[in-house]
């Protein structure tokens, strides 16, 4: 850790580097899943969903930025290699391929995932009595809640409120005789 004339003490540091690295680590890979649903979104609803999946990728640039510069800011160093956050991401694989349906569904799966982190990680600054970490939560937090919103509405009209039927419920619903 680099020396700093920050007043938090050296373990409350150290505790809160480690968190903001393990949540850049998920920031970066949100980023990333939002252009890959950017690019490969097809449908009706192309345009909508390609510049909405766009705004968001704005945003979470903002979340990464915010995370990786409390962590130097702290005397630490901030870890945002593809390597690292490919080892260290706790968000699941992309992999929601053709319609906008499928990409709504993976989008909001994995907002609500990193939304869950960004919240834990509210409690846990604060916990360590390190309000400015838990406040950078708190807003990255409060914006991926407004974003799983305006993502899951278009899921809630009622055409596209139920996920699309696999092949094997297809086979239960029409048993092959
Ligand atoms: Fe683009």
């Amino acid at each position: 850790m680099y020396e700093t004339h920050n007043d938090l003490s050296e373990s409350i540091r150290s505790r809160m580097i480690e968190l903001l690295n393990a949540r850049l680590a998920d920031a970066i890979d949100l980023r990333l899943q939002l252009k890959v649903a950017h690019w490969n979104v097809k449908g009706p609803q192309f345009i909508a969903l390609h510049k909405m999946f766009d705004e968001i990728v704005e945003d979470a640039d903002e979340y990464v930025d915010l995370i990786a510069e409390r962590a130097v800011q702290l005397g630490g160093i901030a870890d945002g290699t593809a390597r690292q956050v490919a080892e260290r991401s706790s968000l699941d694989e992309y992999s929601a391929t053709g319609g906008g349906r499928e990409h709504v569904h993976a989008v909001a799966d994995v907002l609500a995932a990193f939304g869950r982190s960004a919240r834990e990680a509210i409690e846990v600054a604060a916990a360590a009595n390190d309000q400015d970490t838990s406040d950078i939560f708190t807003e990255i937090s409060r914006g991926t809640d407004k974003w799983l919103w305006m993502v899951e509405a278009h899921g809630q009209a009622g055409e596209w409120t139920h996920r699309p039927a696999t092949a094997e419920d297809e086979t239960e619903r029409h048993p092959r005789h």
